[in-house]
């Protein structure tokens, strides 16, 4: 509904929103008599730049490199910075790519040439040993173009290229001129680009070259243009890019809702305007919240304009119900005329930190059952599509996961986005703790970015850097800190240490994260007790899925909750410490998923990926899922039985037999005769030694005697045919759609070691990337077959329009096929 300025669709009057604190600050007017600039269309355009041309460069000969650099003539003289970058540059030949896209995850494996510790060897393996880095300057630089459509109507305007992230080193190119450095991979940057655009028709070329050759991190982190891109157009007369900021606080009279609009005139006279707010209610009510606000700016001038109101009767964001509202605000010329726009979606909720009763949400304590990821998957790598990074979110929330840290760096803005909508907390994380001018500059450009979203609860300052216990880590944090809360006073800094918490930056950060060593958070606790504190990184069993005997030769790890690196616990361990203590304000998994490079516990070739996840790089759980869903959402009786039952040859031999579950007691039978009823510990599971028949494992979960909960293992026959599930029905262009292939036997149960080869194929889509979850798998990510492994294979398939078919098949196995409706 549209606002009738007085009367709010809510059924309260405008006098009642202001309420008695409202300040509406505006500046000492300036007179003007200049006439606004007319532009052709009303209000802002945002359009995002999804489809580029794509070649790679070469970090070491110019020539393959598109000539950057060549004669130095790149920096020497004005718009011919390099050929690959101009106008007329012919890229026909270039391949078409859709942005968000990782180059690397498309290059070959390169086997180490030197063991662990010397040469290079060590960036290779962190890389999941791809191909990229300084030994591959052929692989490492990648080039992107794209052409924009500007008319005469854009002439006067400001237009300006909004950029998410790019690893790395990227220089932005505008018919040919450089317009942008940006160093970090992590950090959003934009860039004006007006002057450089042609408005007479000409083609308008922008260019990005991109530079991977080091890297910032020890885990893989792609290549290129790997979050979105969006081109910006206004009037002179502008809201900034960030520029409104929403702050809100719960009272007993309801939300005291605090609107910091930034306007720019970056015309050379002076304007006049007005700014209206307006609030969108997560029931998609308008509400005009203000009289419009005259302002009047001189030429070049930057002024904040603070509402301030009280909304009576909020609908609170919270991880059940995650309640949106936007704030709209526009600037109109004084005939009505629509200047400019911008929404801004924030959230009102409460959050604080309790040294004594941990993390409370909205008043309640929430204790944090989180995860630590990297921005990578099975297919894709770096490059996840909006509707992966949700599926990505949702398996974590089934699994009864409230809490994301975006580990070791600013997460996408696409990602902060579905954390607000599905009710996901976040900690955003720095990948440079330093307080250098580049850093600051990374630190306030994320926060500007993601401080009106809900979901985010700490500012992370850095994770285990060498001087984390030192008086000048102290030093570099507290400035770090010092500029975090100049930014956002409404959030606490955190920094993840792993040894010396009472020194250095455990002196300085608000909110203290142990990276293991759980069991000295006690101790820790009663020498600090006025400190608020978490486990920011936490258990770390390392398996692999599907796998229950571990085997060296073959990199595998069983997926029984026993194996962990000698810095790190199981699941049962660090979660039985923090379930028991209020004052531990909860902890996150290292990891969610598993992740490309950093190969653990097989560091050597050719395991290409961390084996940490509870999740598999495909998103397939691993046992360790159901240890977590037992007791995350204990309010939901479940029993899961493990390993799986097929073990021939092995008659008669004892088999080790766990049940994780959270009903009172559980049973196991096999073939129908009963092995015996135990009572689950809480925040524990059960082992029986069973002697191997095969046949039929069965687990019942009781609750007062009575069975509520089910699982069961049957010995399969042979592979026969494969089942595709989809995570969805209906999809949009453009969006992707998750097909999860499982090998069953003649009689329709799973076999859970199958390999057998995959081909998945579409109609009215495109297969992006394929997975199988084996952290040693050389197999190709970007292509449409891929080997089941123990039983799995994944495609990643992007609609082009609707209906589209998906169909899987393999040599002799009957093959499965789905539809798609698409929007
Ligand atoms: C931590 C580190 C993580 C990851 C993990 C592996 O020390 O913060 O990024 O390397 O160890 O166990």
């Amino acid at each position: 509904m549209r606002g009738v300025p007085g009367v709010l669709s809510t059924g309260v009057t405008r006098r009642e929103l202001i309420g008695a604190g409202a300040a509406v600050l505006t500046a000492p007017g300036l007179a003007s008599t200049a006439k606004p600039q007319q532009p052709a269309t009303a209000g802002r355009q945002r359009e995002r730049l999804e489809r580029w041309k794509f070649h790679l460069g070469h970090a070491a000969d110019v020539e393959s490199d598109f000539g950057f650099g060549r004669n130095q003539r790149s920096f020497a003289k004005a718009g011919s910075a390099a050929d690959g970058a101009m106008p007329k540059f012919d890229d026909s030949a270039w391949a078409d790519v859709i942005v968000p896209h990782d180059w690397a995850v498309s290059l070959p494996f390169a086997p180490p040439t030197s063991p662990p510790g010397k040469d290079n060897a060590d960036a290779k393996a962190a890389h999941g040993f791809k191909a990229i880095g300084r030994d591959f300057p052929q692989n490492s630089v990648g080039w992107y173009r794209t052409t924009i459509n500007v008319t005469e109507a854009d002439r006067g305007r400001r237009l300006w290229l909004e950029f998410d992230g790019v690893f790395r080193d990227a220089i932005v190119f505008v018919n040919g001129y450089d317009v942008v450095r940006n160093e970090s991979g992590y950090a959003p940057f934009s860039v004006r680009i007006d002057d450089f655009l042609d408005y007479d028709g000409g083609p308008n070329v922008i260019a990005v070259r991109s530079d991977a050759t080091l890297g910032e991190g020890w885990f893989y982190e792609g290549a290129g243009i790997y979050r979105h891109v969006e081109l910006v157009r206004a009037d002179p007369l502008h809201i900034p890019q960030w520029g409104v900021v929403v702050r809100t606080e719960l009272s007993p009279t309801g939300a005291r809702v605090r609107i910091a609009t930034d306007v720019v005139n970056s015309s050379d006279r002076p304007t006049d305007a007005r700014l209206r707010l307006m609030l969108v209610t997560p029931g998609s009510d308008t509400i005009t919240i203000n009289e419009p606000i005259a302002i009047s700016l001189a030429a070049g001038e930057r002024r904040t304009f603070v509402e301030e109101y009280t909304y009576p009767r909020p609908q609170l964001w919270s991880l059940e119900e995650p309640n949106l509202y936007v704030v709209r605000a526009e600037l109109l010329a004084t005939e009505r005329r629509l200047i400019d726009n911008v929404d801004t979606r924030f959230g009102i909720r409460d959050i604080r930190f309790d040294a004594e009763r941990g993390f409370f949400l909205n008043g309640r304590p929430a204790k944090l059952l989180g995860t630590c990821n990297h921005q990578d998957h099975a297919g894709v790598g770096a490059g996840i599509p909006d509707s992966l990074h949700r599926w990505r979110v949702w398996q974590l929330k089934e699994m009864g996961s409230n809490a994301w840290r975006s580990a070791h760096n600013p997460p996408a803005s696409a990602l902060l986005d579905i954390c607000d909508e599905l009710g996901m907390l976040m900690i955003v994380e720095q990948r440079i703790n330093s307080s250098s001018d580049e850093a600051l500059s990374q630190l306030e450009r994320t926060i500007r970015r993601d401080r009106n979203h809900p979901c985010v609860i700490l500012w992370s300052l850095g994770n285990e850097e060498p001087h984390q216990a030192t008086a000048r880590g102290a030093r570099i944090n507290s400035e770090m800190s010092t500029h975090v809360k100049r930014l956002d006073p409404t959030r606490l800094t955190t920094f993840a240490m792993d040894q010396g918490w009472d020194n250095g930056v455990g002196r300085v950060v608000d909110v203290l994260g142990f990276n293991y060593r759980t069991n000295q958070i006690e101790a820790y606790h009663g020498r600090h007790p006025e400190q608020p504190l978490y486990g920011s990184e936490t258990g770390s069993t390392v398996a692999t899925r599907g796998e229950y005997a571990n085997d060296s030769g073959r990199h595998i790890v069983r997926a029984y909750d026993t194996e962990h690196p000698w810095w790190a616990t199981t699941a049962e361990e660090w979660w039985t410490i923090v379930a028991e203590r209020a004052y531990i304000a909860g902890g996150f998994v290292w990891t969610g998923f598993d992740y490309r490079g950093e190969p653990t516990p097989y560091a050597e070739y050719p395991s290409i990926g961390s084996q940490f996840g509870i999740l598999d790089s495909c998103g397939f759980p691993k046992d360790n899922y159901y240890y977590y869903r037992a007791w995350w959402r204990s309010d939901h009786p479940m029993v899961h039985l493990l390993p799986h039952w097929n073990w021939p040859g092995r008659d008669g031999q004892p088999i080790e037999v766990w049940a994780h579950g959270n009903t009172e007691e559980v049973e196991l039978r096999l073939n129908g005769r009963s092995l015996g009823r135990k009572s689950m510990p809480r925040n524990r599971h059960l082992e029986w030694r069973v002697p191997y028949a095969s046949g039929r494992l069965e687990a019942i979960g009781y609750n007062g005697g009575r069975p509520i909960a089910r699982d069961i293992r049957q010995t399969s026959g042979p592979s026969h045919a494969v089942r595709l599930t989809l995570d969805r029905r209906i999809a949009k262009a453009g969006e992707v759609v998750i097909a999860n292939a499982m090998v069953v036997d003649a009689r329709g149960r799973p076999v859970p070691t199958a390999d057998d080869l995959l081909r998945f194929k579409t109609y009215g889509g495109d297969v992006i990337g394929v997975g199988n979850g084996n952290p040693n798998s050389l197999e190709p990510d970007v292509a449409s077959e891929r080997k089941a492994f123990n039983g799995f294979a994944q495609a990643i398939v992007r609609v082009r329009r609707g209906p589209v078919d998906i169909s899987v098949v393999g040599d002799k196995l009957k093959g499965a096929r789905m539809r798609i409706v698409g929007l």
